[in-house]
């Protein structure tokens, strides 16, 4: 029997309509467009409806990219949902709801927690069904409304993230050449306190003591997290091209996850890759925590950046600590 590989099909998106901009954020908190800019590249993000939840924006990205794939919902045998923003703590999984918007029936669905990493730990779970034979079409998913964890009287936090999500089809296909080449997905819990949401959950419950401390809301060191972005982002794409014999310069799309520009910058100089190769969404829709990677594959897809057979090099790095990095061909059609 031949070998069984994953093969990255179609790719959607989906941003919400409402902009929120440094200008707004300027009579929130004590900031500036200039400061936010500087340190970070971020002009804008946008954010979802006060009734629009995780799932809607998770179900929308997940209809284009089954409409782009060639794929039926009825084909579809496994869907997975990457959220650190569930649209219940913790059932029914979002996986499910957003199965059960698309009339997509009797399939197993479950979610992921890996913050940032998660389309990419994703991608992993999806290559692992697919090349066992357990599974031929998974559809998968990072959505967030991640506007619902943040303090917006937090400006350490408040201007960095964004709403949105991003969904692709896996497939199986006997063609070596169409599949995932590699893929490295790691994590370090002694660092969980980097980046946390202390509450719901059973360290602490739901409490007077969680709404009056603020213990819903995201926390984060932002320095220490930085500098460790850099060095661990780094060194993973280093391993994965030299272990696959790929020169950094031979990679069209490098599409890192898109937390702060200076980030992307000190890992792309690192490589020493040239501006072109580097995929930047991070000005317009902020941090979007497991839909960023998804996110910014759909722009250069949908502005025919992204060519049938190219080179992905996907690279992140969230809470938990997780990171992730992967090397494959985008084997979708072409954007006509
Ligand atoms: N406006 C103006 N001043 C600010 C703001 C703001 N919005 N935020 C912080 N400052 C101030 C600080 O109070 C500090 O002032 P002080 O020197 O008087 O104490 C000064 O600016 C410098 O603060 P730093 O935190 O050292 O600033 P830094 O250059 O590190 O930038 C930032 C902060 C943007 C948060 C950066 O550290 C960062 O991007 N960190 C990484 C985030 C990340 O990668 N997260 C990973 C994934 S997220 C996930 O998994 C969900």
């Amino acid at each position: 029997m031949s070998k069984i590989y994953a093969s990255f099909k179609s790719i959607g998106a989906y941003v919400p309509e409402r902009i929120l901009s440094n200008s707004d954020l300027e009579k929130m908190v004590d900031t500036t467009d200039e400061w936010i800019i500087k340190r970070t590249g971020i002009k804008e993000r946008h954010l979802a409806a006060e009734d629009e939840v995780t799932s809607d924006l998770g179900a929308k990205a997940c209809a284009l990219a089954l409409s782009r794939s060639g794929v039926s919902k009825e084909e579809i045998d496994l869907v997975l949902c990457a959220t650190v923003t569930p649209d219940y703590f913790n059932m029914p999984s979002t996986a499910c709801v957003i199965s059960d918007k698309l009339g997509i029936r009797d399939v197993q669905a479950f979610d992921i927690s890996a913050a940032c990493s998660g389309f990419v730990y994703l991608l992993s779970v999806a290559k692992a069904f697919i090349e066992s034979g357990m599974k031929k079409n998974v559809l998968i998913v990072g959505a967030e409304k991640f506007s619902s964890i943040v303090d917006y009287t937090d400006r350490n936090t408040c201007i960095l993230f964004g709403d949105g999500a991003g969904a692709a089809v896996i497939s199986a296909t006997t063609d070596k050449e169409e599949g995932i080449i590699d893929l490295h997905a790691s994590a370090d819990g002694a660092y969980a306190d980097f980046l946390v949401t202390p509450a719901p959950g059973t360290v602490n419950p739901v409490s007077q003591k969680v709404i009056d401390q603020g213990l819903n809301f995201v926390q984060m060191k932002g320095n220490e997290t930085f500098k460790l972005a850099v060095k661990t982002l780094t060194k993973d794409v280093k391993e994965i091209l030299a272990k696959n014999k790929i020169n950094s310069n031979d990679i069209p799309h490098f599409i890192p996850h898109q937390a702060n520009y200076r980030i992307i910058k000190a890992v792309g100089d690192a490589l020493k890759m040239k501006e072109e190769q580097v995929v930047l969404t991070v000005d317009k829709y902020g941090n979007t925590s497991a839909a960023s990677i998804p996110m910014a594959i759909n722009d250069i897809w949908e502005s025919g950046r992204l060519q049938t057979g190219e080179l992905m090099l996907l690279d992140t790095f969230g809470g938990g600590l997780t990171w992730a990095s992967a090397l494959l061909p985008f084997s979708g059609k072409a954007n006509k």
